[in-house]
């Protein structure tokens, strides 16, 4: 007999979306299993005996896992439906007969790196605090930052309740007006970077996303984008150099 798995495992692993973001879209009501809706969280699925769909598409196990990395333009939002009709990034990409999602998430506004997979497993793995991945960006900000408030951003600062992790930050220019930092955190809290230096009195006029890890843009040009091997992976996990403290 097949073995019984999680409802949620089994979406991750057929590349709905991560584990966490499938829970969700059990708690919504957006699953069904063998016809009917199933929100019950802990429910165990037998691939190939029960019928699953998402939306009332048929969900069939696993699927080739697929992992890109785009250089996303701004203006593009990074969910996969947007209500008010603003462009999505997956419509950047062409001839993907997969579906896949954004790892984590990068605001309107802001550019650069961003991962698409249909590997849940990896998705979650990349986003669990656990793991620490190290996420590096270049922020355009007003005025230039003291000394004593980059050792504040690196040794943390607190955002609401919670003080941020250890950081890193760099001035890599300056004018009289405003500066460019080089900043590395490895938590994923919703617009985070902007909230640390907005909160320091340097707000940012414009962010960057540069690399997960040690996996950088390189020459990727604006809204291209470039598939990945498993040497690329392993470079999201690596500590980015520019890492400093902890
Ligand atoms: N931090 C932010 O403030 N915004 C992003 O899009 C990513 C990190």
């Amino acid at each position: 007999m097949e073995k019984s798995v999680r409802l949620q495992k089994f979406l991750a692993m057929a590349g709905v979306a991560s584990r966490r973001k499938a829970e969700v879209y059990i708690a919504d009501g957006r699953i069904k299993v063998d016809g009917k809706i199933c929100t019950a969280m802990g429910q165990k699925i037998v691939p190939g005996v029960h019928t699953i769909s998402f939306d009332n598409k048929p969900v069939t196990a696993k699927e080739q896992p697929i992992y890109i990395l785009l250089n996303k333009p701004k203006g593009y939002v990074t969910t996969l439906s947007d209500p008010q009709g603003r462009p999505i990034v997956t419509s950047l990409l062409h001839g993907i007969k997969q579906r896949v999602f954004p790892v984590g998430r990068l605001d309107l506004d802001t550019s650069g790196a961003l991962l698409l997979t249909n590997d849940g497993e990896l998705s979650q793995k990349i986003l669990h605090p656990k793991f620490e991945v190290h996420k590096t960006y270049e922020a355009h900000v007003w005025g230039t930052p003291s000394t004593q408030i980059i050792q504040s951003l690196e040794h943390g600062i607190l955002l609401g309740e919670k003080k941020t992790a250890p950081a890193s930050v760099q001035i890599k220019q300056k004018t009289s007006r405003n500066s460019v930092l080089i900043i590395t955190i490895h938590e994923g809290r919703k617009r985070q970077v902007k909230k640390m230096l907005q909160s320091v009195g340097h707000p940012v006029q414009s962010l960057k996303r540069l690399a997960y890890g040690r996996l950088g843009l390189d020459n990727l040009a604006i809204g291209k984008y470039k598939f990945l091997h498993q040497n690329d992976l392993n470079k999201i996990f690596q500590k980015n150099p520019l890492q400093r403290t902890k």
